[in-house]
């Protein structure tokens, strides 16, 4: 394997054509990576196709390492991280969302056939997709409170920032030559989501976040102008 500040040095130098990352060759999606926190971000994109080469593990871990470090309520870390390559689990947790969703879906009242289309495409994106990391809430370490109020009030500032960890990882992610695909799914059905993967119900899977190496360019969203979204300043 070639290390990878070899590669991300030719990188920097905007040399994008034919860079060798981690014994293969990119070429068609190869962004330019930066090496400054705010162009990263902005970098940063969503992607819902992927090369079927294999993410190493060290890289995972590294991806995950940058959501331990993410800003929680009291310090309490209130997260779990499911990781998935195996094309078996991957195949069970795709079906058995998909029973979920194709529920809701026919029960929003839409034509089966774009049933079908939109059930395949998310079936694809998880099945295609080389790792799959699954962000879950804990939030048996929270505080807890006599009222309602303050309670959910508490799972609030948990949810923010399994947030903030999830885009710590996808950073990161991206800042080790990787893309991220972001998928809600879980969200709608954690109970589906932990019996298909056997886990402790304590856990909420809040979303889905495909790794891997790009395959396609995705068209950028457009971002409403900063003077939009400052409502008061003083
Ligand atoms: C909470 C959340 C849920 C999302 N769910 C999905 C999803 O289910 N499917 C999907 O394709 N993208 C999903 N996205 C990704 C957004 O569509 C994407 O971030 C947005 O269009 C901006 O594009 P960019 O990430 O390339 O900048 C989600 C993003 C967030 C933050």
């Amino acid at each position: 394997m070639i290390p990878r500040q070899i590669c991300f040095a030719d990188l920097q130098k905007g040399n994008i054509a034919n860079v060798t990352t981690h014994s293969f060759s990119r070429q068609t999606t190869l962004p330019d990576r930066v090496d400054n926190l705010a162009a990263l971000m902005k970098s940063r994109r969503s992607v819902r196709k992927f090369q079927a080469q294999p993410i190493p593990r060290e890289l995972i871990e590294q991806v995950l390492e940058a959501a331990r470090w993410a800003p929680s309520p009291h310090g309490r870390q209130p997260w779990r991280f499911v990781i998935l390559t195996k094309a078996e689990l991957k195949a069970r947790l795709a079906e058995q969302m998909g029973s979920t969703w194709q529920q809701n879906l026919q029960m929003d009242g839409q034509d089966p056939e774009i049933v079908d289309i939109r059930l395949d495409k998310s079936r694809q994106r998880i099945l295609t997709a080389p790792a799959i990391i699954i962000p879950c809430l804990y939030l048996e370490d929270l505080d807890r409170y006599p009222d309602e109020k303050r309670q959910s009030d508490e799972t609030t500032m948990a949810i923010q920032s399994l947030g903030a960890a999830i885009q710590n990882m996808l950073l990161m992610a991206y800042d080790l030559g990787l893309d991220t695909g972001w998928m809600c799914a879980p969200l709608f059905c954690p109970e589906v989501v932990c019996e298909a993967l056997e886990l402790d119900t304590r856990l909420f899977p809040h979303a889905l976040i495909t790794v891997g190496y790009a395959s396609a360019d995705p068209q950028r969203r457009e971002r409403l102008p900063l003077s939009t979204l400052i409502v008061r300043y003083d």
